[in-house]
């Protein structure tokens, strides 16, 4: 046995209180789960903690929390690692962010991660006619899918997306990776519609800022990022789909600046997003408007010396075996018949099937937060 001390936030918005901490001394075996700890502070010493649990196996999602400030399952994180993690060895635990507070560490995954769900439509439509017996999936498609299908909808993700805390309208991990789920299924008929509507989105896949904390946060090695970009490119580059928040024109900006520099040109980004992906891109009505609306911001960048007349005018210069070994990255990956999208979830190769090797599933990555690679 050995002793803890949980710091909790406490907070009830119908008190009218503000939120406060609240430390209690907890004992038991260091291996057990933070969840256990704060179960027991709520048992012996304080019944009015609010805490939500169910499964108390990373199963069920219910038991999402920030601990020492970073999100997670309670009961999927050993108190002697989260002691070791923190400043000053007490285990700071709070509810997760982005999502409001009910009471102290449950927060309201209703009003926004449920919500976010439902937006994606998350079910197969499943094409027609209905075969008459299974609908055989191609291996590595199942393999694919099962990825996001590990999911279990904890809100950790959510809790911690940079967009969202400036966004609260962007669609959100969770839900792309849903998302990600049916489009990445061959049996959906619907794969078109569905990359439309979230590319045409301003707060769609094009919102995601690419920070990588959903990955970070994810217990169940989701990687929702990962998903995001897969949908990304699927729409971009499969479906042809040129979206009006100009996401995929900036993309293919970005991408050709850096094959022609090696290093991004931030001056002609915004010309060739909005006016066409090369140096003539600047004369474009479309790209003449948003240089105009973009003036002020612009302004700024140059009095506080963020940018200079000539930066603007001149990309920057790296050195030749430098560029050349960037462009031969391009090479690689243009002269490639096919994009070759392979999940995380996919590694190594069938060994009983060698004459015929077919890539298998050895593991999921663990993600950051899962310490002891539990993902399935
Ligand atoms: S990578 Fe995108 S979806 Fe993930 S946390 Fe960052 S902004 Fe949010
Ligand atoms: S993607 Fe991961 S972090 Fe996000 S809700 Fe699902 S399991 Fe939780
Ligand atoms: S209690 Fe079910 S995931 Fe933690």
């Amino acid at each position: 046995m050995a002793e803890f001390t949980l710091k909790i936030r406490r907070y009830d918005p119908q008190s009218g209180e503000a939120p406060y901490w609240d430390e209690h001394t907890i004992e038991l075996e260091p291996h057990r789960s933070v969840l256990e700890g704060l179960l027991q502070a709520k048992a012996k010493t304080d019944g009015s903690i609010g805490v939500r649990c169910s499964c108390r196996a990373a199963i069920c999602g219910s038991c999402g929390v920030r601990i020492n400030g970073q999100p997670g399952l309670a009961c999927h994180t050993h108190l002697d690692a989260a002691a070791a993690r923190s400043e000053d060895g007490v285990i700071t635990v709070e509810p997760m962010g982005n999502m409001p507070v009910i009471r102290d560490l449950i927060v309201d995954m209703d009003a926004v991660h449920w919500k976010k769900i439902q937006r994606v439509t998350p079910w197969l439509i499943n094409k027609t006619p209905i075969p008459e017996r299974e609908y055989i999936v191609p291996r590595e498609s199942m393999v694919d899918v099962t990825q996001t299908a590990a999911c279990i909808q904890c809100g950790a993700c959510v809790s911690d997306c940079l967009t969202m805390e400036v966004d609260p309208l962007f669609v959100g991990p969770a839900a792309l990776a849903k998302a990600y789920r049916f489009v990445g299924d061959p049996r959906d008929a619907e794969h078109e519609s569905r990359l439309k509507d979230l590319s045409e989105d301003p707060h769609g896949i094009y919102d995601c800022t690419h920070c990588f904390k959903c990955i970070e946060a994810c217990p169940k090695g989701v990687a929702p990022m990962n998903q995001i970009m897969r949908l990304r490119r699927i729409a971009g580059s499969d479906h042809h789909i040129v979206d009006r928040n100009n996401g995929h024109r900036h993309e293919a900006a970005f991408g050709t600046l850096v094959k022609d520099h090696g290093l991004l040109w931030e001056a002609e980004l915004l010309p060739r997003s909005y006016g066409g992906d090369s140096w003539f891109g600047k004369f474009a009505p479309a790209a003449g408007l948003e240089l105009v609306a973009s003036l002020p911001a612009i302004t700024k960048a140059l009095l506080r010396g963020k940018v200079t007349p000539m930066g603007a005018l001149k990309p920057h210069k790296i050195p030749k075996e430098d560029l050349a070994a960037v462009q031969r990255i391009y090479d690689v990956i243009e002269s490639r018949d096919e994009r070759i999208e392979l999940n995380l979830y996919i590694t190594g190769t069938d060994a009983e099937n060698a004459e015929n090797p077919v890539e298998t599933v050895a593991a999921a990555a663990p993600s950051a937060g899962d310490e002891e690679g539990l993902t399935r």
